[in-house]
C-alpha cells in the first residue's frame, strides 16, 4: 500500500491539508495522526471492515480493545448505554486531555472495537491535528498506538512511519506528541475507581476529583481487567534492564552491569537521569561507539522524562545496543506511567544492586600451578579493599587436575602474606569462560588457545599485557623448572600488570 504523509503545522492545521485524510477516514481508510499523549492508528470506529484492518496492520491481538477518540463531548452518548454523573465530571475537568473512561457500550459500537467486551473506552484528544481530523470525519475514531503491537509507542512521526509506512492510508506529520506516554485508563464502573494503565493524567489529579482510586499493578490471574495489561510491549529489540534503589545505587548497578557486558563486547545504552548522566562519562570516553548514556531528564522535573521515554528506547535500538539499563524514577505524578513503561519494557527484569553483585575475573596460564595461581592471589589482595566484589580464580590451558602450586611459588607468595597452600590446579573449562566477565591470560599463546576452544566469549579473552596497557612487558614467561628468583620476578611482573588492571577496573567502576 502507498502511504500518503500530510504535513501540517500542529498549532493550527488547516482544513484544506486535513480534508482528504478526514475524508478516507471516514470511508474506512487508516489514518495515523498525532496526539498530545503519543501518535495514534485511527479508523472509522464504526466500521467493522476498517477496524480489522487496524488490527491487521499493527500486528496486534484480536483481544486487546481499542480507545474510541471524539471531539466533542455530545458524541460520547450514542456509543454508551449510560453516562454517571462522576463519568460527566470528569469529562468536564479532564476532556480533552490523557484520559480514557469506561462506559458500558451501546449497540452502536462494533464488538471488534471492544474485543467483545461489556465496555468501551473512549478518550477526547487534547491536540489540534486529532481534534481537527476527528472533527472533519464525522465519526468517532478508534485509534491504537501509532506503533507496531509489543514496540514502544511512536512519539514522533518519524517513529509512526518508520513502523507503519506501507501498512497504512495516511500519516499526517504533526512533529513530536506532547507528553510522550499514553492516556490514563480508568474503571469508574465499581465503587472505587480503578487505573488500569497510569498515563499522562496523573493519579494525583484524579484524587481531586474523585477521592481514593486504586490503582491496578499486579496482573491479576484469570481474565486481567485490561487486556493490553497482559501482553508484552514498549519492548525495543534489545534486552532491558530496569535499575531500583537509591540514586547512587542504581548508579553503580548500572556502570557494573554496563562494564561487564562492554567487556563482552557488547554495546550498552543507559537512559540515565540528568542527575547520574555525568557519573556514566568515564565508561563513554573509555568505550566510544559502544556506550552511551541517553539522557531522560532530571527526577525532580518527570514531563522531559516522559518525553523522551520512548523516542530513547527507539534510539538505543538504532544505535544497535545489545543491552539498554534504565533508570528509574520516582513514582509520583507521571513518574507512575513512567515507571509502568519501563518496568512493562524490561518484562520486570532487574539489575542486580551493586552490593550484591560480583565481578568475575579468570586468570589464565598453562598448568595453573605458577603463574595463574599467583596472579590470582595478588589480584584478590590488590581489590580487597573495592566497594565491588570480585570473584578471582585460576585455571589452566592443558593443568592436569588436582596439582597443588608449585613450592617455588606457594614460597614467594609467602614471603607477601599470600596462602597458596590450598591451591589444586584444574583445567579451563566452557563454564569458567561463560561465568568470567573478564579472562586474563599470561601470555598470547594461552589466549590464542581459549579462543580456538572457546570461540564465542572471544571478546572477553584478553591477555595480561593488553589489559595492563604494556604494564606486564609482552608475554609473561613460564618460571617452572628455573630458580626462586625468577619466581620472584615473575611475581614483580604479575603485580605491575594486574595493579593497572585493578586501577583500570576500579576507575570505571567509582
Ligand atoms: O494515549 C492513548 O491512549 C493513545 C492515543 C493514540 O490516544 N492510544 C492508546 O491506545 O494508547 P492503545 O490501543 O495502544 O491502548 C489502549 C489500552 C489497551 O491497554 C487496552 O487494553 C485498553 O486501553 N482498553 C481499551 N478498551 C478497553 C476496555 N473496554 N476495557 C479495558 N481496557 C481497555
Ligand atoms: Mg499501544
Amino acid at each position: 500500500m502507498q502511504t500518503r504523509v500530510v504535513k501540517v503545522d500542529p498549532y493550527e492545521p488547516r482544513d484544506d491539508l486535513l480534508i482528504a485524510c478526514a475524508q478516507a477516514l471516514r470511508a474506512g481508510a487508516l489514518v495515523a495522526f498525532p496526539t498530545e499523549t503519543v501518535y495514534g492508528l485511527g479508523a472509522n470506529a464504526l466500521m467493522p471492515g476498517a477496524i480489522a484492518k487496524v488490527f491487521e496492520a499493527k500486528g496486534r491481538p484480536q483481544d486487546n480493545p481499542l480507545i474510541v477518540h471524539v471531539s466533542r463531548i455530545e458524541s460520547v452518548a450514542p456509543l454508551v448505554r449510560e453516562i454517571s454523573a462522576t463519568a460527566s465530571r470528569l469529562m468536564e475537568t479532564f476532556w480533552p486531555g490523557p484520559l480514557t473512561l469506561l462506559f458500558p457500550r451501546s449497540d452502536l459500537v462494533p464488538s471488534i472495537v471492544t474485543a467483545g467486551l461489556p465496555t468501551v473506552a473512549v478518550r477526547m484528544p487534547d491536540h489540534p491535528v486529532a481534534h481537527r481530523l476527528i472533527d472533519l470525519s464525522g465519526v468517532p475514531v478508534a485509534a491504537p498506538s501509532a506503533n507496531i503491537s509489543g514496540s514502544p509507542s511512536p512519539t514522533t512521526f518519524e517513529a509512526a512511519f518508520s513502523d507503519l509506512d506501507g501498512k497504512v492510508d495516511f500519516i499526517v506529520d504533526g512533529g513530536p506528541a506532547g507528553i510522550g506516554v499514553e492516556s490514563t485508563v480508568l474503571d469508574i464502573s465499581g465503587p472505587i475507581p480503578v487505573v488500569l494503565r497510569p498515563g499522562g493524567l496523573s493519579v494525583e489529579d484524579l484524587s481531586q476529583v474523585l477521592g481514593e482510586i486504586r490503582v491496578v499493578t499486579q496482573i491479576p490471574a484469570g481474565a486481567p481487567p485490561s487486556p493490553g495489561m497482559k501482553y508484552k510491549h514498549y519492548a525495543p529489540k534489545a534486552a532491558v534492564l530496569l535499575a531500583s534503589g537509591t540514586p547512587e545505587d542504581q548508579r553503580r548497578a548500572v556502570v557494573l552491569q554496563a562494564l561487564k557486558a562492554l567487556i563482552s563486547g557488547k554495546k550498552v545504552a543507559v537512559l540515565a537521569s540528568a542527575e547520574n548522566a555525568p557519573g556514566y562519562s568515564r565508561l563513554a570516553q573509555s568505550y566510544p561507539g559502544s556506550f552511551f548514556a541517553l539522557e531522560l531528564g532530571s527526577r525532580s522535573d518527570l514531563a522531559p522524562v516522559a518525553a523522551r521515554l520512548f523516542s530513547s528506547l527507539r534510539y538505543a535500538d538504532q544505535l544497535g545496543a545489545d543491552l539498554i539499563l534504565a533508570e528509574s524514577f520516582p513514582e509520583a505524578g507521571l513518574g507512575l506511567a513512567i515507571q509502568n513503561r519501563l518496568h512493562r519494557a524490561s518484562g520486570g527484569r532487574k539489575t542486580p544492586p551493586a552490593k550484591d553483585a560480583t565481578l568475575n575475573l579468570l586468570m589464565v596460564c598453562s598448568g595453573n600451578t605458577c603463574r595463574s595461581p599467583m596472579a590470582e592471589a595478588i589480584m584478590r589482595k590488590m581489590w580487597d579493599a573495592s566497594a565491588i566484589a570480585a570473584r578471582v580464580w585460576s585455571r589452566g590451558t592443558s593443568a592436569a587436575p588436582g596439582l597443588p602450586a608449585s613450592p617455588e611459588a606457594v614460597t614467594v607468595m609467602s614471603s607477601q602474606g599470600l596462602d597458596l597452600g590450598g591451591h589444586r590446579s584444574a583445567l579451563v573449562t566452557e563454564a569458567d569462560l561463560v561465568e568470567a566477565d573478564l579472562v586474563v591470560t599470561m601470555t598470547a599463546a594461552h589466549k590464542r588457545a581459549l579462543l580456538d576452544l572457546f570461540p564465542v566469549h572471544r571478546a572477553k579473552v584478553r591477555t595480561l599485557d593488553e589489559v595492563s596497557l604494556g604494564a606486564a612487558g609482552g608475554d609473561v614467561s613460564d618460571p617452572i623448572g628455573r630458580g626462586q628468583q625468577d619466581y620472584e620476578r615473575t611475581a614483580e611482573v604479575l603485580a605491575r600488570g594486574l595493579s593497572v588492571l585493578a586501577r583500570t577496573l576500579s576507575g570505571l567502576l567509582e
